[in-house]
């Protein structure tokens, strides 16, 4: 949700702040904008759309200068146009300021400043910032943020240049991410680590209102009190390719294909693959609080909250602990029941998702203590929750997620097997028995994605279909989820996920000869159940595509996708693999923009 770059430095700043806003263009393509100084004169250029246009914006009237910050958008406040674009400046020109989240007294503060006089360009949240940050000026910015930061109410990162100060770069972040990448010769601030790959790989996390007061050669932080606080910084092992497409024709396609590596990356991190354990400082819980364990509570938005319902069927399974799985906008507001010796687990690709980093708040002031399953170094969530396990999935730049979700399942898969073990309920011999099945995860999804002619066809056969209905029970029903959620965000197509048993119940009515249903079929237990299902969506004509790793004579006429044989637990993960690529060749052939869908963005750090 808005991507924000900055660079001070000794050379022009303009293509630093380009190459950055285009790794940060995923998080926002409403409209995009620079400000750089050069000396003490301060230029903006902006606008509306996608980075491209202002690409050519610059090219018709160039800027240039060695401090600069720029913005990519996604529109909350004010229509998406020139004029709504970041970056916003005070009435004198003399400020200018980006922003990321959400000033909730925008329209308070904006009031007394009209009343003194202040006229507004803008419709955003953001001019307000720009505007108080005039007014107040002294001449020394850090001093006058840190009269103007105490103002705002709601969620912001922001980076700020100003005239008086022609070398400086200043930002601060209250809830929304920010980093600070400390280069040689410049330095750099981004939303996210992927904008500043090229750049460094080392960067401070600023903790909330903690102003950095940045030039080409130094970076120093000022904590909340104004007193200056000394940081470490963290070294990001993302390489520089990580970020880049490498010659697939989408982020999307490329994060399906390097599910194999992620998830082998993420097995060899937990896993001791030479005396088949899992390494137990990397685990989250001793064997005593295993034992004690009483409740589990899963916080999640989106693809992450899918995997925390897969999270939810393999704890109880494996390791018989009651689970719940809920949606992190509605856990934060919902009346809590506290269970003595309940954990609460969050799940975030980024870490930043505004209504995940409230649940956890939520949940730690209830005394609970809460574990992050994460994919992002330094990120909120990592930062405030009380043990991390990091997904080893790298940058994950396509707003639809893929390799994060699998390894989330995989994390998942082992917080089960570990519990499980450690309450008793799985031998040594079984949980080593099950780490051997799950190493042998990437080479069945390598099988997987070499049927990717046979998915594409399928799709190209299926380019006249509206309607997708996705059906399991269990795990299959939670695979469903996260398969009709791909398909829609992506190809815009109307799909939906039903718990197979759950079609008699009115849903069916819906289901005619237009209708593709994909039913996935993988839990030996209820595989006969499903299968009742599949004929009686295929008496009222529905087409059927079927996934199972079971031995199965298709319906007359229906497609069927093999899945490599695993044990059924595992077999999500293959699933899932299949369901991607169905969902990326549908929106291929409808021609839609799929690493950046309309209206959505990736890392929602508003509510
Ligand atoms: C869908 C998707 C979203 C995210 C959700 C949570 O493909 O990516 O549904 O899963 O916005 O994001 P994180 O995991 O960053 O908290």
């Amino acid at each position: 949700m808005c991507g924000i770059i900055g660079f001070a430095g000794k050379r022009d700043c303009v293509k630093v702040l380009l190459s950055g806003l285009e790794a940060l263009e995923y998080r926002g393509y409403d409209s995009a904008g620079v400000a750089v100084l050069n000396g003490k004169i301060l230029e903006v250029r902006k606008a509306i759309g996608r980075l491209t246009n202002l690409k050519s914006e610059l090219k018709r009237d160039p800027v240039g200068g060695s401090i600069g910050i720029g913005h990519t958008r996604w529109a909350t406040h004010g229509e998406p146009n020139a004029i709504n674009s970041h970056p916003h400046t005070d009435a004198k020109n003399k400020v200018a300021v980006v922003h990321n989240g959400i000033i909730e007294n925008y329209v308070e503060l904006k009031t007394q400043l009209m009343e003194k006089g202040i006229t507004f360009r803008s419709q955003t949240d953001t001019e307000v910032v720009a505007q108080l940050l005039g007014y107040y000026n002294t001449g020394d910015m850090l001093q006058t943020m840190q009269k103007v930061l105490p103002m705002l109410r709601g969620s912001f990162a922001l980076g700020v240049v100003a005239t008086d100060a022609p070398n400086t770069l200043y930002c601060v972040r209250s809830g929304n991410p920010l980093i600070i990448g400390k280069g040689d010769d410049a330095n750099y601030i981004a939303s996210d680590a992927s904008a500043l790959l090229t750049y460094t790989r080392d960067i401070y996390v600023p903790d909330d209102f903690e102003i950095a007061v940045i030039t080409a050669d130094n970076i120093t932080f000022y904590d909340k009190n104004g007193q200056p606080t000394e940081k470490q910084t963290t070294h990001i092992d993302w390489s520089t390719s990580s970020a880049q497409k490498n010659g697939f024709d989408h982020f999307m396609l490329k994060e399906i294909f390097e599910q194999p590596r992620v998830i082998a990356d993420t097995l060899n991190h937990y896993i001791d693959a030479d005396t088949l354990t899992l390494r137990r400082d990397r685990m989250p819980f001793t064997r005593k609080q295993a034992v004690l364990l009483r409740q589990l509570t899963i916080v999640a938005c989106g693809t992450a909250y899918h995997a925390g319902m897969m999270g939810k069927a393999l704890i109880q399974q494996l390791a018989k602990v009651r689970v719940d799985t809920e949606i992190a906008s509605e856990y934060r507001y919902s009346e809590m029941l506290n269970t003595e010796n309940e954990v609460v687990i969050a799940v975030s690709q980024s870490g930043e998702t505004a209504d995940t980093v409230a649940a956890v708040r939520k949940a730690r002031k209830n005394g609970q203590r809460v574990i992050a399953l994460c994919n992002v170094i330094g990120s909120t969530i990592a930062r405030e929750t009380d043990a991390v396990l990091y997904t080893l999935a790298g940058p994950e730049i396509a707003v639809a997620s893929t390799k994060a979700y699998s390894t989330q399942m995989l994390l998942f898969e082992l917080i089960a097997l570990d519990l499980a073990n450690l309450r008793g309920e799985l031998s040594d011999e079984d949980l080593k028995r099950h780490l051997t099945e799950l190493l042998q995860i990437p080479a069945k999804m390598e099988q997987i994605l070499a049927q990717k002619e046979t998915v594409k066809a399928f799709a190209q056969s299926q380019c006249k279909c509206n309607d997708v209905f996705f059906i399991g029970r269990l795990m299959d029903y939670y695979s469903s989820l996260e398969a009709a959620l791909k398909l829609k965000e992506i190809s815009y197509l109307h799909s939906e996920a039903y718990a197979a048993g759950e079609l008699k119940h009115g849903t069916i009515a819906m289901i005619d000869d237009a209708t593709l249903v994909v039913a996935i079929a993988t839990q030996e237990s209820i595989l006969e159940k499903t299968m009742s299902n599949v004929q009686e969506v295929r008496a009222r004509g529905a087409k059927l595509l079927l996934l199972t790793n079971y031995p199965f004579e298709p319906p007359v006429g229906a497609e069927l996708w093999n899945i490599p044989h695993t044990f059924d637990e595992f077999a999500p993960m293959l699933t899932i693999v299949y369901l991607q690529l169905f969902a990326y060749y549908m929106a291929l052939q409808k021609g839609c923009d799929i690493d950046k869908p309309r209206n959505l963005a990736k890392s929602v750090t508003v509510e």
